[in-house]
């Protein structure tokens, strides 16, 4: 897929195929994530794939967002390593970065995914389940999947003339 197109067509997938995804296509997922860039190329985010039935629905006991979660046979949990992190607003911006990665590499491989931001509301509780090393905050999870058949999304954005706020 070209990256414009996969840029245009690639939308928020909330509902999922009862069937499981592989744990090489999941790597390869967390390894597209790693090619955004980062300031000074300090790489702060960690990853934790969440493939586990009792896990999965752990997470989505995290969240009001838990069917997505229950539909999704796979997450990927994010977070930033703070040991490694140098400026927290730069770090955040380098993991966003790495989360789109990562949503545009599953839209590519005829993956879906939704991003997950409302579980941070329970950051520690998904941090003790997923069992990682102190230091390292939640930052978001992403719930992954073969995408239902009738799933269309549709997402509106604001007309460029909105957004685009200067010219000079
Ligand atoms: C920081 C962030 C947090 C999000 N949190 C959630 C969430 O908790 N639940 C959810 O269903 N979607 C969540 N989303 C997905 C957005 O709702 C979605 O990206 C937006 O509506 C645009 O739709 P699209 O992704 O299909 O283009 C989140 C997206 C971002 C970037």
């Amino acid at each position: 897929m070209e990256t414009r197109e996969a840029i245009r067509t690639r939308r928020s997938v909330r509902r999922f195929q009862d069937r499981p995804v592989a744990e090489e296509a999941l790597e390869a997922l967390v390894a597209d994530a790693c090619q955004a860039p980062s300031g000074l190329n300090n790489q702060p985010w960690r990853f934790v794939i969440v493939r586990s039935a009792e896990k999965r629905e752990a997470l989505a006991a995290c969240t009001k967002y838990g069917r997505i979660l229950r539909s999704a046979p796979a997450a990927v949990a994010v977070f930033l390593d703070t040991g490694a992190s140098y400026h927290r607003d730069k770090d955040c911006q380098a993991i966003g970065a790495a989360i789109q990665n990562l949503l545009l590499s599953a839209h590519d491989r005829g993956l879906g995914a939704c991003w997950l931001g409302e579980i941070l509301n329970q950051r520690e509780r998904v941090e003790a389940l997923c069992g990682v090393a102190t230091g390292l905050e939640l930052m978001a999870v992403v719930a992954v999947g073969h995408p239902a058949p009738d799933v269309h999304g549709k997402a509106d954005r604001l007309p460029l003339d909105r957004v685009l706020v200067g010219r000079i």
